[in-house]
């Protein structure tokens, strides 16, 4: 399998870190190809536990090439204390990692916009973004605006100065317009500082498009790696309770700079349940004591930002529409160990809207805010899963939970994760039929 892709279908953090790194042994290039430092993937292995925010999951392993693509927006300085604390630990990183000169830069005024966007005043019945403030949306908006932005291989260029200054005044003019007068832009030590690490990166920035051309025509072994999920998509998910990029299946071609047809296999990621970090419509959210037990048992906190997340029920009408949207052919669910215990389990298979039964997710928010969600209920299970290694050895009401997923969402279950080690993983790929 030639190019495979993993894309998350929920609302981010489905696990895709630990599955990328699983899958890492049998490739020869990770990439990244949107999203930015709003990402927190964990990859565990043994005692250690790696949280990576910019730098493609794979980097664990020496083989392989890991490139963040055009479609990325890199925050340098984050870039650069991610790759120290890796040295620092041991796994060497700046011979494996390759970063596309095309990939467009965030700086501290992205940064600052992104804080004031979200302070500032807005109508007390509008609910906030809650973004990671890390700088993404206003980096992606330059972009597409392209006069206020900076691409890698910018930094590099002898005009660097002259444009990061023109571009400071505006910004400075800009911010301080809003009313902030505590952020102050320093062109020079903007300049020092980023010119420093540019150096620093400069054998690492390198046209990526045309590596991952060369490596499809070739036929390499390339593991696509999704950031955030498809519910997250600026396009297709709950808008605007999202993120600025494409983050659902249809993303990848356009992020990595590859045809669509260098994707042969799409492996979407569940969670066994859902969660939502920051703002927006969650039908099947559980604001009671079984939701913060599965926010204990999975440990639901956000890997970057700290924050709680929300929990809530396994909702297979949000499910169904970004399998189908991504173009999904297998799935990997994960966290399934989480939902032990529990005596009973609600799985989303409709919504009501106006009386209606609809199966169809909704496409404005509004109407999302307003669906009740219909629930079958399934037996749980008692005991704990961590240590089962086969399908058939998973207890019954286990069984039938994941059947009952893959058949609500038509598509096999290839992988099934009950913690966060490589080896806790059943594979199944011939044991669960598909509907
Ligand atoms: P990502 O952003 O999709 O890579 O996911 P995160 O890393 O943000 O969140 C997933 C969390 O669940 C991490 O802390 C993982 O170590 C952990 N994890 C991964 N798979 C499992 C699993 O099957 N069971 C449990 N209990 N935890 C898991
Ligand atoms: P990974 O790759 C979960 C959410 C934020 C916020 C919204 C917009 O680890 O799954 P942004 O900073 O992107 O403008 O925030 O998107 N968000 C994520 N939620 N996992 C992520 O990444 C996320 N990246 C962004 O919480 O609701
Ligand atoms: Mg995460």
């Amino acid at each position: 399998m030639a190019g495979q892709c993993i894309v998350g279908l929920q609302w981010g953090d489905e696990a895709k870190g630990k599955l990328v790194d699983l899958l890492t042994p049998d490739v020869e290039f990770v990439v990244r190809y949107q999203g930015g430092a709003n990402a927190g993937h964990t990859v565990v292995v043994g005692s250690e536990k790696y949280v990576l925010h910019l730098i493609p999951s794979g980097i664990l392993y020496p083989h392989v090439k890991n490139i963040i693509g055009s479609g990325v927006v890199i925050n340098p300085v984050t870039l650069i204390d991610e790759i120290d604390r890796l040295e620092n630990r041991g796994i060497s990183v700046t011979d494996r990692l390759l970063l596309s000169n095309r990939a467009h830069v965030v700086f501290p005024w992205h940064v600052a916009e992104d804080k004031l966007w979200e302070e500032s005043n807005q109508p007390d019945d509008e609910e906030k973004i809650g973004t990671t403030q890390r700088g993404i949306g206003p980096c992606y908006r330059d972009k597409v605006g392209r006069r206020f932005a900076i691409r890698l291989g910018d930094m590099l260029q002898p005009d660097f100065r002259s444009k990061l200054n023109r571009i400071v005044e505006f910004k400075q003019r800009l911010i301080t317009a809003t009313g902030s007068d505590s952020v102050v832009l320093d062109a020079n030590m903007i300049y020092e500082q980023y010119l420093a690490i540019a150096e620093r990166l400069r054998p690492m920035i390198v046209d990526t498009t045309e590596i991952l051309l060369n490596a499809v025509e070739q036929d390499r072994s390339i593991l696509y790696e999704g950031a955030q999920g498809a519910l997250l998509d600026v396009d297709h998910g709950t808008f605007p309770y999202v993120t600025s990029s494409n983050s659902s299946g249809v993303g990848v071609a356009a992020g990595a700079g590859v045809p669509l047809r260098a994707v042969s296999k799409m492996i979407g990621v569940l969670k066994s349940y859902s969660t939502r970090v920051g703002g927006g419509p969650f039908p099947t959210e559980l604001d009671n004591p079984t939701g913060q037990l599965i926010r204990d048992r999975g440990n639901e906190y956000g890997s970057t930002t700290g924050r709680p997340r929300r929990c809530g029920w396994f909702d297979a009408v949000a499910a169904r529409y970004t399998t189908r949207l991504s173009g999904v052919d297998t799935i990997a669910l994960m966290m399934l160990d989480v939902l032990s215990t529990l005596p009973e389990l609600h799985l989303c298979t409709h919504y009501e809207l106006d009386g209606e039964m609809i199966r169809v997710f909704p496409s404005h928010v509004n109407d999302l805010r307003r669906v009740q969600p219909v629930f079958e209920t399934l037996e749980g299970w008692r005991e704990e899963i961590t240590e089962v290694r086969r399908f058939d050895d998973l207890p019954p009401q286990a069984i039938d939970y994941v059947r009952r997923i893959s058949e609500l969402l038509d598509r096999p279950i290839e992988f099934i994760s009950v913690g966060p080690e490589r080896a806790q993983t059943i594979l199944c790929r011939l044991e669960t039929p598909v509907g």
